[in-house]
């Protein structure tokens, strides 16, 4: 790549992400209640039926990983708070000993000049409200928001930059729809419902994190694909536009005060017995920022046996591209078109890079992971990140997912994301080149 740091503006921010659940392990010290993950992980529905009662051992070793991430000349770490290690039943009482597991951490980013994002649900809901129906549940919006709220009060001195959600339509599309997530729950009523309590407690947690904290700097993180028709047919095109309002549209919308695109996707006017009057309001917050999650595109052709959508996607593996260990293809301009299509909103925020990276098998040989691809695909990314940034886009920081490989939802330990190899037998660290190259380019000045 022939970018230098510089060429993004002094003022850019460059960090890596992860998650509570995949990486901190400790799935029941110091009082931390049961989560979704935990149960799902146990009824043995993962590949390789892996649990993540240990995965990268985070929770003992944090240290280890922030003097990585700090070899790394990485400023910016974004993690996700626990929801059952501060709230084991869901609700009050706190449970102070959870609470101080990010006490430590947090001082321990701030010694080394490492800004903490704290992302407030990256999926880990607490068992007792599932059992309760979870994000099918109105009730959440209220439980959300009160664990927010004592997250703002307990942290917001030393931490500035918040995320409230992490891809609300990832968690109910997966967990309430099609039942491959946890909770593994299934059907068109659940999804809509998630779909619509998640929307209003990300607006409303980002309400009670404006009022409980002074100049947080407030955001929250969509999952969004570039879309594209397989061909230049009417139907594929219409299909195309129907998966695009689904995966990049009706999640986003009304957090911008435009409501859910129900024109564009007719199945969201099945939500209507579960909006209530004034929803459209509470649905609206004028965020700091939007962080985009882009990893890759996906081709559309219409297909009369999907219910709802009508709509499929054709798989990389089918199109003679290449493609990552997630089958996903590897299609740089996507993060092109993404910032763009985006930044198109009249009322759209700055944008932040919150995701982007990619899987691919890594071995370690003679204590280096040769893993090319993975370098060349975010220098790729960057360069169209840059490419929209040139164009005008407002996009203010780039995160690589993520630090260390660790535990990939239903892929369990088979999908490795790090800049960082683990071995998770022995917990051993290796820095890998897409690591040291990321760590050359931060270190220019
Ligand atoms: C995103 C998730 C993140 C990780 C990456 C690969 O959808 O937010 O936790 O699994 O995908």
């Amino acid at each position: 790549m022939n970018l230098q740091r510089s060429d993004f503006g002094d003022d850019f921010q460059w960090g890596v992400s992860t998650a509570a659940f995949q990486v901190e392990g400790a799935h029941d010290a110091d009082g931390k209640g049961l989560s979704i993950w935990d149960v799902f992980t146990d009824s043995r529905r993962i590949k390789g039926n892996h649990h993540a009662r240990i995965a990268c051992d985070f929770y003992n070793c944090h240290e280890r990983d922030v003097d990585l991430i700090r070899q790394l000349h990485i400023s910016n770490f974004r993690f996700s708070l626990s929801w059952p290690r501060i709230f084991p039943s869901g609700k009050r009482p706190v449970n102070l000993r959870g609470f101080s597991f990010y006490d430590r951490l947090i001082d321990s980013l701030l010694e080394r000049n490492i800004d903490p994002w704290v992302t407030l649900y990256h999926w880990d809901l607490p068992h007792l409200l599932e059992l309760k129906g979870g994000w099918t549940n109105r009730d959440i919006v209220d439980w959300f928001s009160d664990y927010t709220a004592i997250c703002a009060r307990h942290l917001g001195d030393r931490v500035k930059n918040w995320i409230v959600m992490n891809e609300p339509s990832v968690f109910t599309g997966a967990g309430y729809f099609l039942g491959i997530h946890a909770p593994g729950k299934r059907g068109l009523p659940n999804f809509l419902k998630a779909m619509h309590h998640a929307t209003l407690a990300t607006a409303e947690g980002a309400r009670v994190l404006r009022s409980e904290t002074r100049n947080a700097n407030i955001g929250t993180t969509i999952s969004c694909t570039h879309i594209e028709p397989n061909t230049d047919l009417k139907r594929d095109i219409e299909a195309a536009n129907r998966v695009d309002t689904m995966l990049n549209r009706s999640f986003l919308e009304p957090l911008l005060g435009l409501g859910y695109p129900m024109d564009d996707l007719t199945v969201l006017r099945k939500m209507t017995p579960y909006i209530q009057a004034g929803d459209e309001q509470k649905m609206a917050f004028d965020f700091d920022f939007i962080g985009l999650q882009a990893y890759t595109r996906e081709l559309v052709r219409h297909s009369v046996f999907t219910p709802y959508l009508k709509a499929a996607i054709v798989p990389a593996k089918k199109r003679k591209v290449t493609f990552t260990e997630m089958g996903w293809e590897v299609f740089p301009e996507s993060m092109y078109h993404l910032l763009k299509q985006f930044s198109a909103y009249p009322k759209m925020p700055k944008i932040i890079v919150t995701e982007n990276g990619a899987a691919f098998k890594d071995v370690v040989s003679d204590g280096k992971v040769s893993d090319t691809d993975r370098l060349r695909y975010l220098e790729d990314h960057l360069e169209q990140l840059h490419r929209a940034k040139s164009e005008g886009v407002d996009v203010g920081g780039y995160f690589v997912w993520t630090l260390t490989d660790n535990f990939e939802w239903a892929e369990g330990y088979n999908a490795r994301f790090g800049l960082v190899h683990v071995d998770f037998d022995t917990q051993k660290r290796t820095i890998k080149e897409s690591g040291k190259w990321f760590a050359e380019f931060l270190a220019q000045i």
